[in-house]
């Protein structure tokens, strides 16, 4: 089974992937590092310090079975099950404004969060999607409660900031 953790950046994808990785004996792949030795990696954005990849590309790429794959993009890799985290707009905000970001980076990336960018474009992959809140808790308790969603197929329901979050888009 391949399993891609995506979501905005800061909704806590890497200890979320790497303890569902360890849970269920699985590999755990960084989606960054491997588009870069691909050579998905199409260039640079100068505003946003950003790697550009070649998201078409994505749905090429080769993951081994029976691996966790770690990633804002992993949506658009081929998988068994999406599991998009999702992080409340206010909380969120907290947590990148501890970066070393610009404003405006921080900006786009709450502005995703709160429409809901990686979500909607999993659900357009047709694959087996799962939101999960991790505004609350632990990667690690999250991880824990996401395998027993998945071992026991079940669904969750969807996740929606826009009505009580448009508020921020508009700062
Ligand atoms: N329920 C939760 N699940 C996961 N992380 C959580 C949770 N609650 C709080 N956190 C914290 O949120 C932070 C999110 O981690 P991080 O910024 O690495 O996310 P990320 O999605 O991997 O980001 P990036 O896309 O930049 O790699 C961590 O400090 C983590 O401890
Ligand atoms: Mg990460």
């Amino acid at each position: 089974m391949i399993i891609a953790v995506t979501g905005t950046p800061g909704t806590g994808k890497t200890g979320v992937a790497r303890e569902l990785a360890r849970l269920y004996g699985y590999k755990y792949v960084n989606l960054n590092r491997t588009a870069e030795k691909e050579g998905l990696v199409t260039g640079v954005d100068p505003e946003r310090h950003s790697k550009i990849i070649d998201t078409d590309r994505l749905g090429e790429l080769l993951v081994p079975d029976d691996s966790v794959v770690d990633g804002h993009l992993s949506h658009f890799v081929l998988a068994d099950i999406i599991v998009v985290l999702r992080t409340r707009p206010d909380i969120l905000e907290r947590r990148l404004k501890k970066r070393k970001w610009s404003r405006k980076k921080i900006g786009e990336n709450l502005e995703a969060e709160i429409l809901g960018t990686c979500s909607s474009e999993a659900f357009e992959s047709g694959e087996k999607v799962l939101e999960f809140d991790t505004s609350k808790g632990s990667g690690k308790k999250a991880a824990k409660t996401i395998k027993g969603l998945i071992d026991n197929n079940e669904d969750t329901e969807d996740i929606d900031w826009l009505e009580k979050y448009e508020k921020m888009l508009i700062r």
